[in-house]
């Protein structure tokens, strides 16, 4: 696969070893897509290049980087902290990842290794900690692009701190024009949409850090991981009995408007219904632009009187855009987005919707939940409680 089959006679592709030539050379970093979000990396042995990371996202030092490598080989040098291989020399890779490792990669899975003593990597990657992140992605561009760089990629997601990842090259340069100089563009909307499942396994049971492109329940289902538990907290463990105030939370994956979660089951109901839908247009102010996120499958706009002048596909992308009146001349502009119910497609258009709703000027957005009960679905309602100024059960 890759570059392994590339003969001489087959030309890189420029835009790719550009890329690669302005990574091994400037401490600027390059955004790159991979199948769960953009990325933005840098060489993880240069700490000049890896502060760049830091600096263009405006990212706080202490939030460390995961380590993206093309294949096996590169993460066992990394592991051994040498090129060098003694024959007899044991396998780098903790036992305990060897199954994780066959079924999901490449993909989207982090796992988290012990930092080699001493590390090649820049210690700006780990951020003090004696642990790094580490992953292999599916996006064969990203893998080409470590190939050719030669170096393991350090990379976060691709956004400016606090903003939405990025799934398109669009959302990158919104973020980062005039603070980066290269995005490679594959053209196309990461497939995933949410970021990697983290996981630490060099602990007992092994734990789930951040819920991303791999469910919990697949993970189970692999030797030694049967046991794996949820490690993070995102309101939902105290049942979200009660809204949370707004600022009480730490701000992430946030678009500027304010967002309202509606929990799946909120009211003991299925998704939005007509009368939280007008209850959530007369309670804005008039004036204000108000957003809609579904993902109960249903018309909004068809079956509700309350919205007049319907204007479909005058906005790009999915967004459609109407008047609601409440009796007199008091109109409300309000935006819609139907993700559909399909919570792989959910996932795919989270970060994309709410980067729309502040594209189209949206000053709050009503976001219908999915149940979290598993897989990728819990990785889309912890982005969303993060997101989320008040969460409505
Ligand atoms: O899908 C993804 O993971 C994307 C693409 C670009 O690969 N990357 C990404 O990176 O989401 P970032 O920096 O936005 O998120 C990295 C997550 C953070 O939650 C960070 O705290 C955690 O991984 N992490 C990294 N190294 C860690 C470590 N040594 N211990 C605990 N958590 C770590
Ligand atoms: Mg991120």
């Amino acid at each position: 696969s890759g570059l392994q089959n590339w003969t001489p006679s087959t030309p890189i592709d420029p835009a790719l070893s550009e890329a690669a030539h302005h990574l091994r050379t400037t401490p600027i970093p390059v955004a790159f897509p991979t199948e769960t979000v953009y990325g933005l990396g840098a060489d993880a042995t240069r700490s000049d290049a890896v502060k760049g990371i830091y600096t263009a996202k405006g990212r706080p030092s202490d939030n460390p980087l995961i380590v993206h490598v093309c294949d096996l080989d590169m993460l066992r040098r990394l592991l051994r902290g040498t090129d060098e291989r003694k024959e007899g020399d044991e396998d780098p890779i903790p036992a305990v990842y060897k199954p994780l490792i066959e079924k999901f990669w490449p993909g989207p899975l982090t796992i988290l290794l012990p930092l080699p003593e001493p590390s090649p990597l820049a210690p700006e990657v780990s951020a003090g900690l004696p642990t790094f992140g580490a992953r292999m992605p599916a996006s064969p561009l990203a893998k080409s692009l470590i190939k050719l760089v030669g170096a393991p990629l350090a990379a976060p997601s691709a956004n400016a701190s606090t903003r939405p990842s990025p799934t398109s090259a669009q959302h990158v340069a919104d973020d980062l024009n005039g603070r980066i100089q290269v995005i490679l563009d594959d053209g196309e909307i990461c497939g995933v949409g949410v970021e990697s499942t983290v996981v630490d396994g060099l602990c007992s049971p092994p734990v789930v850090l951040r819920p991303g492109g791999v469910g919990i329940e697949e993970l189970r289902t692999v030797p030694g991981w049967e046991k794996v538990e949820k490690a993070y907290k995102d309101g939902a463990e105290n049942g979200a009995a009660a809204p949370r105030a707004p600022g009480m939370k730490y701000k992430h994956y946030s678009p500027r408007a304010k967002v309202v979660l509606y929990e799946a089951g909120h009211k003991g109901k299925e998704g939005f219904s007509h009368e939280d839908f007008q209850d959530a247009v007369e309670g804005e102010e008039t004036k204000k632009t108000v957003g809609f996120i579904r993902t109960g499958g249903w018309p909004l706009f068809g079956g509700l009187a309350a919205v007049e002048s319907v204007k479909d596909g005058i906005l790009p992308g999915k967004v459609r855009e109407g008047l609601s009146s409440q009796g007199e001349a008091e109109f409300k502009r309000v935006l819609d987005i139907d993700l559909g119910s399909d919570v792989k497609g959910v996932a795919q258009g989270l970060f994309g919707a709410l980067r729309e709703m502040d594209t189209h000027g949206a000053d709050v957005v009503y976001v219908e939940g999915v149940s979290d009960a598993d897989d990728i679905a819990a990785a889309v309602m912890n982005r969303l409680r993060k997101a989320a100024s008040v969460v409505k059960s």
